[in-house]
């Protein structure tokens, strides 16, 4: 079992690289947001519960994300391994992880930053489209579809994100850092972490990435 950990700031990069490794390891992507946007849109009790906290920026309660998480984590399709997008996103979580996999005989291989500047990120985050049908994601700019609107996966519309608003997207930076910081000092204490410079192209972090992947452990 392959577990790699994707970490970043909102908007750093991580679903658009998270669906590259996808394609390029064969193990699923798993992404905390699509979770719980699903939950949200489908008004189920924990969607309800984490709405109140994604609109205004904040983290969603440990006790609610951890369960929501692992129980995606523990269905059939990741028993060979996943690419974890947007969780852990506390240390609490982190440790969580951790204890669920060590009683599957697994644990995180490789823990991959994608470092962006604060003022790169409210830029990215006003730029971003997605699509209803699976969440593809789209820069005006940085990554256009090849119809403007449209999905070129799904031929769906883009949208923007209920979260994507300015002073949203402050927020979630003002409130979400400091945990960043905390998760990233936990997998280095544990020489697992690997820091790539996600102001590059995109297709040149998605190679960053695969090369600080260890081959022995994940290709
Ligand atoms: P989530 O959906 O995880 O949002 P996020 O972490 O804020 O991350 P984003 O999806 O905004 O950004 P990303 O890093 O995936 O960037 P992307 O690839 O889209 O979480 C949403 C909310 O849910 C949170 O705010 C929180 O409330 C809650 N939540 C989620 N997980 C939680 C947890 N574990 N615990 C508690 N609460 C939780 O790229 C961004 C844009 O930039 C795109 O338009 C893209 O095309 C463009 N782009 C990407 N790479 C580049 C590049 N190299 N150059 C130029 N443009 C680029």
């Amino acid at each position: 079992m392959t577990v790699l950990v994707l970490l970043g700031a909102p908007g750093a990069g991580k679903g658009t690289q998270a669906k590259f490794l996808e394609e390029q390891l064969g193990i699923p992507h798993l992404a905390s947001g699509d979770l719980l946007r699903a939950a949200v849109g489908a008004r189920t009790p924990v969607g309800v519960e984490a709405d109140r906290f994604m609109s205004r920026g904040q983290l969603v309660p440990d006790a609610t994300m951890i369960r929501l998480f692992l129980d995606r984590l523990a269905q059939p399709d990741a028993a060979g391994g996943a690419i974890l997008d947007g969780f852990p996103r506390t240390r609490p979580q982190a440790e969580a992880l951790d204890e669920a996999l060590a009683e599957r005989g697994a644990r995180v291989d490789r823990a991959l930053l994608i470092d962006v500047p604060i003022e790169d990120l409210v830029q990215r985050a006003a730029g971003r489209r997605i699509c209803q049908a699976s969440g593809h994601v789209y820069h005006l700019v940085a990554n256009p579809p090849k119809v403007p609107g449209v999905c070129d996966i799904d031929g769906t519309p883009l949208i923007q994100r209920e979260d994507d608003r300015e002073e949203t997207v402050r927020a979630r930076m003002n409130q979400q850092l400091g945990a960043l910081r905390d998760v990233v000092g936990f997998y280095r204490s544990k020489d697992i972490l690997k820091t790539v410079d996600g102001r590059q192209p995109i297709a040149a972090v998605g190679e960053s990435l695969l090369a600080a992947v260890d081959p022995a452990g994940a290709a």
